[in-house]
């Protein structure tokens, strides 16, 4: 898709299809309690209007949020008015969700479109009402159709953004367009590892892909483990999980250091869970259960596109970015329930349940992470089915040992309008996790409170109180058709805006 910024618009950019948008106002109806809806289009231009009133069946229109009316101008150009609902209430995710509904309307029949952007602009803000119209139209134009025999491309290819401000706000608002695009780029790629399918994506081509695709990055260095290396490291616990696989684990490491690093310049690390398929290992998973196990390396997937955006953007952070793939598979060698395996910090764990992989993985990533000694680690992954019986399944669990990062987090998900939910790691929940044949068990005697708990076991792997908060994804991962810029189907990309956003403050 070619976006262009069209500043000191006199005319429309387009004579085939231009997007103009109208409010909504209720008035009261003279003498009557009754409430009637009338259109605002005040900002629409002289000649727009003229034409829009020509038309009979047009004071029907009231401008209703997502109601549209179309009309055709002098010249044979179609106008599409999008209603917006009453404006003091439309929100930037609002813009981001009509964004995305116009899109999909739009994007089979026009090649290009034309949008008249101050229409669309809200609470003043030019900047974040275009950073969200754009994240709306650019992440509804994402398909996984890499396995069909046929592909067929949206038809729409160039959207111009039309608007009256001065061409002096260009400089500005092209920068917004920009970095807009390389957030949602960035979530695109992280979408297609995750909705690939587990006998194409193992572990080894995880690794391979993710470094083919941040090769050339500025200020980026690449580093893989593979079972040798975490040998050497005593990644015992990722070791155990890999034990059923065919296919080598991989920690893959990723360093961006910005180009100016100050004593300021602050260090964050980033892990994410990758097992590119979780059959349950012994503990097997009901057939049911299993399928879409695929998208059990999601937080890693969101770790690494907020880690992608970061060093495309350049920002003036140092992001670390650890990546534990692997499988949790069957075979003669796989772990079995009632093992004691030694994690890389030295600590014993009795595997109780081979289906309580992910937090083995993230254990020794997490100590792993921590000899870096960042200033503050988060790790992402789909690591409980417990986050969605607590929190439903639009929502991301977050739980830690510092509140006041967790806040911080908690305000970049609320900046960016993602759903996020705090969960308690308490006293109990750590004793809860503790063996009597062992220092650690990888489940918690019952299965109530289970995401706190897989949190109060990760606790244990995080060195020297740095701060650290754990986000679990198995809700908001994937299937997040309620935004109309997600798949119904598949990966969401949801929680890598809240990243991004907290690493530009950072
Ligand atoms: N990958 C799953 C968690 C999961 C479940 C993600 C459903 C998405 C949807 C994880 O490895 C797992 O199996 N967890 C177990 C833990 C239990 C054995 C303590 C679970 O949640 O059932
Ligand atoms: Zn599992
Ligand atoms: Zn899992």
């Amino acid at each position: 898709m070619k976006y262009t910024l069209n500043l000191g618009a006199k005319e429309f950019s387009s004579d085939t299809l231009v997007l103009v948008s109208a409010f909504e106002k209720t008035v009261e109806a003279k003498g009557k309690k009754k409430e009637s809806k009338a259109i605002v289009n005040t900002h629409w231009s002289k000649e727009l209007k003229a034409s829009f009133e020509n038309i009979k069946t047009a004071a029907d229109f009231t401008g209703a949020a997502t109601s549209t009316y179309t009309f055709h101008l002098e010249n044979g150009t179609t106008v599409l008015v999008y209603g917006l609902g009453e404006k003091k209430e439309v929100t930037f995710e609002d813009l981001r969700n009509h964004s995305a509904t116009i899109f999909k309307q739009l994007a089979t029949t026009y090649k290009e479109v034309a949008i008249q952007l101050d229409g669309f602009t809200i609470k003043n803000k030019a900047d974040e009402s275009l950073n969200a119209i754009v994240e709306g139209i650019s992440l509804a134009d994402y398909k996984f159709d890499r396995h069909f025999k046929t592909q067929t491309p949206a038809k729409l290819t160039e959207i111009t953004f039309d608007s009256a401000a001065k061409k002096t706000g260009l400089k500005k608002l092209q920068k917004t367009l920009d970095d807009t695009l390389v957030v949602t780029e960035s979530i695109n790629v992280g979408r297609n590892f995750v909705n690939e399918a587990p006998n194409i994506l193992r572990s080894t081509t995880y690794a391979k892909e993710v470094l083919k695709d941040i090769k050339g990055t500025k200020g980026v260095k690449t580093k893989v483990l593979g079972r040798a290396e975490l040998k050497k490291e005593k990644m015992g616990l990722f070791l155990s999980v890999n034990d059923g696989s065919a296919y080598e684990p991989q920690l893959v490491h990723l360093t961006y250091t910005p180009t100016k690093v100050t004593k300021n310049t602050k260090h964050i690390a980033l892990v994410g869970k990758g097992l590119v398929f979780d059959t349950g290992g012994y503990s097997l998973k009901p057939g049911g259960s299993m399928v879409n196990m695929k998208f059990d390396m999601a937080g890693s997937a969101t770790v690494y596109s907020a880690f992608r955006a970061v060093a495309k953007l350049g920002l003036d952070v140092k992001v670390t970015c650890i990546l534990g793939m692997t499988d949790n598979a069957v075979n003669e060698h796989a772990t079995m329930p009632d093992a004691i395996v030694k994690a890389r910090n030295g600590l014993s764990v009795e595997i109780l349940n081979t289906d309580a992989e992910g937090r083995l993985v993230l254990a020794d990533c997490l100590d792993y992470a921590s000899d870096l000694k960042p200033d503050a680690i988060i790790d992402s992954a789909t690591l409980t089915g417990a986050v969605l019986v607590s929190l439903g399944n639009q929502v991301c669990g977050i739980m830690g040992n510092n509140q006041k990062l967790t806040d911080t987090l908690l305000k970049s998900a609320k900046n960016t309008d993602e759903y996020m939910w705090q969960l308690p790691i308490i006293k109990e929940f750590h004793d809860d996790m503790k063996s009597p044949v062992a220092d650690l068990k990888n489940i918690g005697g019952s299965r109530f409170g289970g995401s706190s708990k897989a949190a109060a076991f990760l606790s244990n792997f995080v060195k020297n109180d740095i701060p650290w908060a754990h986000l679990d994804i198995a809700g908001i991962g994937d299937s997040q058709g309620h935004k109309s810029y997600c798949p119904t189907k598949g990966a969401s990309g949801l929680i890598v805006r809240t990243l991004v956003d907290y690493l530009k403050k950072a």
